[in-house]
């Protein structure tokens, strides 16, 4: 959280996430190399360059893929939480490998001539009207670029300097990426003989990927319909939320305003608070978090605030927006006009003991 940095944010947990990912690559491209070796011979043998760049190329794809599917995977099943703590480092690894194949191209196409080899990679081929002989490489050189953007603005550090929304939109350019790379071997695909089953394992990539984004998107978007009833009480509309019975103890129920917002209403302690769903940090579901030690915790990477005035305990400063609550009879109402961030909010106390 704010209170300082560290370069790498590494614990045993990470480094042996870390070591893995690391085993799964070497291991890919190991195998890439072996089997396209074994299937291609004689007059279709491929060169070792060759071989290693479809081999690097195709890693980073897989990669990427991955990492776009642990966001709705996790919001499907949520076992799946404890790798998206780790999404990060699987995001930088993906850059590092995708930079590797970059600069094996770079030098094994335009390597060798005269000019400089990036001069070279934009201004060689200017075939963009034509789809067959489209230079192909160029959106693959946007998708590199994007994914450095990334990685270089991935640590907590631009986080908070680049604040929340800025840094949000910037790393949103994953979807664009993961466009350009599709582009960029459909157009490659289209003007050599290339491993047809590549193109095959992009396809189905992209398939899982977006089928995963449209059925977490739509699950959520039915339970948001589900979570807005409104109560005209004390000159105010208040939002009911449910029976208190329904909120799990250290847990949340998620509330959806009429316009759009989600409010984490948790109850601990015989109390009841709510703040915002949206953690400071990467946008977090804070509801889908419990209470740690007294404090809601991001299910995503762990940041921490007080249900009672949305702050994070010292030495940290970040602060998320809370509502009013109040409970009538065992109803749990919520007043959706979020306060702003940090503001303590005195929560709604409720018998314990009623619980069926
Ligand atoms: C500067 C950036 C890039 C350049 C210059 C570049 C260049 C190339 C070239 C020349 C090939 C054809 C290799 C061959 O079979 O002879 C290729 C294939 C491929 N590239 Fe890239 N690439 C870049 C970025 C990327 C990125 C960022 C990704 C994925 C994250 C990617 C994924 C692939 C894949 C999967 C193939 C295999 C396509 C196939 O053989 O069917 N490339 N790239
Ligand atoms: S999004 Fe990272 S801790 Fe909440």
């Amino acid at each position: 959280m704010s209170a300082g940095y560290v370069a790498v944010q590494w614990n045993p947990y990470k480094r042996r996430y870390d070591a893995f990912v690391c085993g799964a690559v070497v291991l890919y491209l190991g195998m890439f190399g072996f089997v396209g070796k074994l299937l291609f011979r004689g007059e279709h043998a491929l060169s070792d360059e060759v071989l290693a760049l479809r081999a690097l190329g195709s890693c980073a794809f897989l990669m990427l893929s991955v990492v776009l599917c642990i966001g709705p995977a996790a919001r499907l099943d949520r076992r799946l939480l404890p790798i998206l703590y780790n999404r990060r480092h699987l995001g930088v690894a993906t850059f590092l490998v995708a930079a590797l194949h970059g600069a094996l191209a770079l030098g094994y196409y335009h390597g060798f001539g005269r000019i400089n080899p990036l001069l070279s990679l934009l201004t060689t081929n200017t075939s963009f009207t034509s789809l067959r002989a489209f230079p192909f490489q160029l959106p693959g050189a946007a998708a590199l670029l994007i994914l450095f953007l990334m990685a270089a603005t991935s640590h907590d550090f631009w986080n908070r300097n680049l604040s929340a929304r800025l840094w949000k939109w910037l790393h949103m350019l994953v979807y664009p990426a993961y466009g350009l790379v599709v582009m960029h071997v459909a157009l490659g695909a289209l003007q050599a003989q290339r491993t047809w089953w590549l193109a095959a394992l992009v396809c189905a990539c992209a398939a899982t990927v977006t089928t995963l984004h449209l059925v977490a998107g739509s699950r959520e978007r039915a339970a948001d319909r589900g979570r807005t009833s409104m109560i005209e009480a004390d000159a105010t509309a208040w939002l009911e939320v449910g029976r208190v019975d329904e909120i799990p103890p250290d847990r949340a129920r998620i509330a959806c305003a009429p316009g759009g917002e989600r409010i984490a209403v948790f109850r601990y302690d015989g109390r009841i608070s709510a703040i915002s769903n949206v953690c400071a940090h990467q946008g977090g579901p804070l509801g889908e978090g419990k209470v740690v030690d007294g404090c809601v915790t991001c299910p995503w990477h762990g940041w921490q605030y007080r249900p009672a005035d949305g702050q994070a305990p010292p030495p940290f400063t970040e602060r998320v927006a809370t509502f009013r609550v109040r409970v009538d009879g065992r109803r749990v109402l919520v007043d959706p006009n979020a306060l702003p961030p940090g503001t303590p909010v005195e929560p709604a106390f409720v018998e314990e003991s009623c619980d069926a």
